[in-house]
Order: structure tokens, then C-alpha cells, then sequence
């Protein structure tokens, strides 16, 4: 394979810096945007908070509740999706146009990957390593220029490289590589892969999460993993500790991610969960509001002409025990009813299973663009 040239664009603090653009007077201030905090009584969570915020220690998924306790003084907004989503829409039409014909990916609303190693020399009169870093500059320009909006960009020979240059990129980050950030762009070129990747926790290599990092501390009995350390595994002791992933995480301790920026699928998730305002166990209860959250979804998929790829059901219980569960169709489909049974399926999969009061419902939707093929 050619040696690529993969950007990751990722906006800083998105909801909350639209939410300061569309209010100056907020500027200085900690903002806020989640759920209602009701004077400390809420019982939903942060879905992103600004800088002056996260100094306070408050981060995403963070119970509002002690963020009124960390912070009251805080702004507290809630989300408004339709704006957003509008922003999103203006800023992924922002990167395709910075180079047209490119591969991007939009991961999220606030995310896409590039492959920018095609793209000709011409227009930036330069090539490789250094277009890619000229394409970053001009993209982060263009979107202050347009939106008044900060991004982070990582750049890198594939996508994992790029998106954990882009996390060291953040204005949040302690810079590894301090030399090597400029105004929010890394650049981690081929031969420096190793070298970045080496000292860095084990967390922060994709897909590896809480549950994920025990397993493997407890296998090295060491309190502190990085990456380096975790290369002493073979690839059959990571695959007996950790079935299909063990052989994927072999690959990326070692930089080594295959994986294209794929524009065919554009993959995004669409989700709607519900707190309720006491833990409950009333099926009456329980079961309108899920439906009520299905039909939000479908809604939202049928606007966009999405169809469903993976169902996963979220149900937190009482004392914060959270449960997520997951089913892959064989094809994308929009077929809605279908995609209601599967999530009322996982949901009363959970309820059995786990007899305490329920906190939290959710479902969620990874989706493929347009009709199933
Ligand atoms: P992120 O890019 O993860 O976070 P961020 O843009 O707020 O901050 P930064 O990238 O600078 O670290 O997520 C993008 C948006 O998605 C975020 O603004 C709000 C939303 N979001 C949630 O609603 N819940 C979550 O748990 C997370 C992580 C994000
Ligand atoms: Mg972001």
C-alpha cells in the first residue's frame, strides 16, 4: 500500500463554542450544555462542556448533578440539536470544498477524516507532509473565518495515528510532543509513529476503554500501561485475552492501521435517551417513553433517508450500573418495525435479567447513508 496522508478534524468543545458564538455575553464564563440541573436535583448528564468549564473538572457524561455541585455558577444550556446539526452540515461542506475530490469521512457531527494523499501538489504548491499541513492550516482558517469556531486537526499515515495526534492537538491536551503542535494541527509522519504512540497510556489507543485497560494491567500486574509495555504480548496472548480485538490492538500498539476513509458508507449514530425523574420499575412507565425515543429516531433516520446498521440499547440502573447491548443486521434496513422489535427485544432482555429500579433508557442507531444496498 502507498504511504497515506490521513487528516482527522475534530471542533473543539463543539455544542458549548456554538452556544458562546450564538452568545457573547456568555464569553469568560463556564458553559454548560446538558441536561437540566433543576438547582442540583437533575439526574441527566454534560453532553460537552467550553474550556473554562473542564477547569472545574467537568467533562462529558459527568452527572449534572455534581457539576451544580462543582459549579453553580455555571451557564447552563440544553441542547439544541437542529442548531448544531446545521453548523455541522456548513462545516463538513467547509472541509469537502477545501479539497474537492478527496475522500472524507464524517464520523460525527463534529469529526471527519480526510485522505489527502492524492490530492494534487498544484494548489498548495508543495507536497506531501507539507500540502497536508498547509490543507490543515487553511481548513482551520477557513472555518474560524466562516463560523467563528476552533477545530483540532491530527495528521498522520492512518486514522488511528491521525485522531490521537488530534487529541494531543486539543487545547485541553498535555502536549507530548510539544514541538510538534501548532495552533491546534500535529503532524506524526511515518517514521515518528512508534515514537509517539511508545509513552502513551494504553487508553488512549482507540477501543480500548475502562474494562479493556484492567484486563490488560492485571495481565502485566502493572498499575501504569503504556503502549510500549504492551507490545511484550504476542499476538495469541492478546487474542486469548481479548477475542477479535486482541489481534486488532496487536496492529495498533505497533501504528499499523489498515482501514480506509471510506465515503461510500459515511457512518454516523443517531441516539435518544430518557432519565427518569425517580428510578423505576412501572412498565407503564417504562415502555411509552421507550417507544416514544424509537419513534424520535426513526423520525430523524426517515428525514435523513438512513437506514438502520446496528441497534444498541442502553438501560442504566439504580447505583449508576450501566448496560449497553448491541445487534448487527446482516443489511442495512429501513425497515422501521423491525428496528423497534430489536430494541424492545435488547430492553426486555435487560428488565429480566436485572431486577433494581431503572434510571436511564436509551437507543441508539449506527447508520448507513440511504436505502440498504
Ligand atoms: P467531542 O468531539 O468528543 O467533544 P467536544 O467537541 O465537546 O470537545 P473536544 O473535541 O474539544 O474534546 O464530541 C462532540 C460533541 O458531541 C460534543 O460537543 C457534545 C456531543 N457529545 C455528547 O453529547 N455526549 C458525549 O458524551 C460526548 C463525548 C460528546
Ligand atoms: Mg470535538
Amino acid at each position: 500500500m502507498k504511504e497515506r496522508i490521513i487528516l482527522l478534524l475534530d471542533m473543539d468543545a463543539f455544542f458549548a463554542m456554538v452556544e458562546e458564538r450564538e452568545n457573547p455575553h456568555f464569553k469568560g464564563k463556564p458553559v454548560v450544555v446538558g441536561a437540566d440541573p433543576k438547582e442540583g436535583k437533575g439526574r441527566g448528564v454534560v453532553s460537552t462542556c467550553n474550556y473554562k468549564a473542564r477547569a472545574y473538572g467537568i467533562h462529558s457524561a459527568m452527572p449534572i448533578s455534581q457539576v451544580w455541585r462543582l459549579c453553580p455558577q455555571a451557564v447552563f444550556l440544553p441542547v439544541d440539536a437542529k442548531l448544531y446539526s446545521e453548523v455541522s452540515k456548513r462545516i463538513m461542506e467547509i472541509i469537502q470544498a477545501a479539497c474537492p475530490g478527496c475522500p472524507v469521512e464524517q464520523v460525527s457531527l463534529d469529526e471527519a477524516y480526510l485522505d489527502v494523499t492524492y490530492y494534487p501538489t498544484l494548489k498548495y504548491r508543495s507536497k506531501g507532509w507539507e500540502k497536508a499541513e498547509k490543507i490543515a492550516k487553511k481548513l482551520r482558517k477557513e472555518i474560524w473565518n466562516r463560523e467563528q469556531l476552533f477545530c483540532s486537526i491530527g495528521i498522520g499515515p492512518n486514522k488511528m495515528t491521525a485522531k490521537i495526534a488530534c487529541e494531543k492537538a486539543k487545547p485541553s491536551s498535555v502536549r507530548y510532543w510539544m514541538s510538534n503542535v501548532s495552533e491546534g494541527i500535529m503532524v506524526v509522519k511515518p517514521q515518528k509513529v512508534q515514537d509517539f504512540l511508545d509513552p502513551l497510556p494504553i487508553r488512549d489507543i482507540p477501543g480500548v476503554g475502562p474494562k479493556t485497560a484492567a484486563i490488560l494491567k492485571r495481565f502485566f500486574t502493572k498499575r501504569e500501561l503504556k503502549v510500549k509495555d504492551s507490545k511484550k504480548a504476542t499476538k495469541e496472548e492478546l487474542g486469548e485475552l481479548l477475542g477479535v480485538f486482541g489481534n486488532t490492538l496487536y496492529d495498533r500498539v505497533r501504528g499499523i492501521d489498515d482501514t480506509p476513509v471510506s465515503i461510500k458508507e459515511e457512518i454516523k449514530s443517531i441516539g435518544k435517551e430518557h432519565t427518569f425523574e425517580k428510578d423505576t420499575r412501572d412498565g407503564e412507565e417504562i415502555f411509552p417513553i421507550f417507544r416514544e425515543l424509537i419513534l424520535n429516531v426513526v423520525e430523524e433516520l426517515r428525514e435523513r433517508e438512513f437506514s438502520v446498521k446496528t441497534v444498541t440499547v442502553v438501560c442504566r440502573f439504580q447505583g449508576f450500573e450501566t448496560r449497553t447491548r448491541s445487534k448487527t443486521l446482516k443489511v442495512a434496513s429501513q425497515d422501521w418495525k423491525m428496528f423497534e422489535k430489536e430494541a424492545m427485544r435488547l430492553l426486555l432482555k435487560f428488565l429480566a435479567e436485572n431486577l433494581k429500579p431503572v434510571r436511564l433508557i436509551g437507543v441508539r442507531v449506527r447508520v448507513a447513508v440511504g436505502e440498504a444496498e
